[in-house]
């Protein structure tokens, strides 16, 4: 008996201890430096050391980059990289190369002019030089051919500052008004690229220029989020650690600790009036972030098109007959609609690619949904390169 209670006594100390030990991270977590750290990851400074004015060193050819430093509205400096297109590259470099640049002084204004431009906003963590980011640099200025601007945030890379969405914004602003203005790139030219966090920097932004009328070419969203909220009630750490969840046994607990996080992202938001062409791009195989943020992205982009709702939800018990028949017929409506709005097609062994036209001169919708690519590799892949190529109509396969 008494050996039964020491160790029922000891399980009680575990789970208290278990408790007090989740609590206290709750609680750490509630504090906006803690947050930053955990969603912003920018003190993991990878590659170490990096030495930024030499990008050759992490795999892009020589004199290919240029590398630059930008000032933001609030008086941060950035760097940033300017790789070239391939196609220009090679009409000035040719093989064995010479001990100089052979490019000409003007070679950055030139491959602006001669083809579109990408801004690339990279994830959490680690900086443009990461390897995986370079990989994507090669990509886009070797398939797609086009110029790639690559920054990092205030606190990322060599930057002094502290991350916040209010400051990642004029960072991102900063590298915008860069191409367009000092180099007098036509904003028609211009794609926005994000990927992971950067996807809720993008929506931030494109929000912003639409706001002054400003349209770019298109915006590229690759694992994308639809707000830090729902981003933590769905993430678990290792792939099995709820975060937030467990709040859910006390109702609302989960909704109002959500609601007092510092940056919030809330690109289903920002995302709702812009009217440029939207690409999103989401691995099936995606570990850190499930692709249902992305299938959310997409359907409430569609949401206006559709038939309304006549109520806002289906709550079987407390509905009258007459209410549950008109539920169904709407569902049933929208579900025609959807239909008729919504082209899908899926290419065996590669993706599904889903999209749909808005009218009033807004640019369509895709939905690339691949099988593999993870959460950092996709937008790499050759076959995500083409679909964007061909949304995005950058003449590929016309050099
Ligand atoms: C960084 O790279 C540049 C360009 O290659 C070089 O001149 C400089 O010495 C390097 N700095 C360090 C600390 O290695
Ligand atoms: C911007 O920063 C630079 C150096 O960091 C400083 O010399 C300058 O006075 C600042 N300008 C403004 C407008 O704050």
């Amino acid at each position: 008996m008494a050996r039964l209670d020491r160790i029922l006594l000891k399980a009680n100390l575990w789970l208290l201890s278990a408790v007090s030990l989740y609590a206290f991270a709750l609680f750490l977590f509630a504090t906006p430096w803690v947050q930053r750290q955990a969603l912003f990851s920018h003190a993991a400074k990878w590659p170490l050391w990096a030495n930024f004015s030499d990008p050759v060193r992490y795999g892009l050819a020589p004199y290919k980059t240029y590398t630059f430093s930008l000032t933001t509205s609030d008086n941060h400096t950035l760097g940033a990289w300017h790789v070239l297109p391939d196609a220009y590259y090679h009409t000035h470099t040719p093989y064995p190369i010479l001990p100089r640049s052979p490019l000409p002084p003007n070679a950055q204004a030139e491959a602006f002019a001669q083809r579109p431009t990408v801004i690339y906003f990279h994830g959490n963590a680690a900086s443009r030089a990461a390897h995986y980011r370079v990989s994507l640099y090669s990509a886009l200025s070797t398939r797609l051919n086009v110029n790639v601007v690559a920054i990092d945030y205030r606190g990322f890379g060599e930057n002094a500052g502290k991350p916040s969405q209010a400051g990642l914004t004029r960072d991102a602003r900063a590298a915008f008004d860069w191409v367009t203005k000092d180099m007098g790139v036509d904003t028609v030219r211009v794609m926005l690229m994000g990927q992971s966090l950067g996807t809720g920097v993008v929506s931030q932004l494109a929000a912003e220029l639409e706001s002054e009328g400003i349209r770019p070419r298109g915006i590229v969203l690759v694992a994308a989020f639809e707000n830090i909220e729902e981003l933590l009630s769905t993430y678990t750490i290792f792939k099995f650690l709820p975060i937030v969840r467990p709040l859910r046994l006390f109702p609302g607990l989960e909704r109002w600790y959500l609601s007092h996080l510092t940056d919030k992202f809330d690109s289903s938001l920002a995302l709702r009036d812009i009217s440029c062409p939207i690409l999103l791009m989401h691995a099936r195989n995606d570990g850190d972030i499930p692709c249902t943020h992305s299938v959310h992205l997409f359907d409430s982009l569609l949401e206006p098109l559709l038939p309304e709702r006549p109520f806002t939800r289906f709550e079987e018990e407390t509905m009258s007959e007459g209410q549950k028949a008109e539920w169904e017929s709407n569902d049933e409506e929208r579900k025609e609609m959807r239909k008729t709005l919504v082209q899908e097609i899926t290419v065996e062994g590669f993706a599904t690619i889903r999209s749909f036209d808005r009218p009033e001169g807004r640019g369509p919708v895709f939905f690339l949904n691949t099988l593999y690519g993870g959460h950092n590799l996709i937008s790499s892949h050759e076959g995500a390169m083409d679909v964007m190529g061909r949304v995005m109509d950058l003449g590929i396969g016309e050099q």
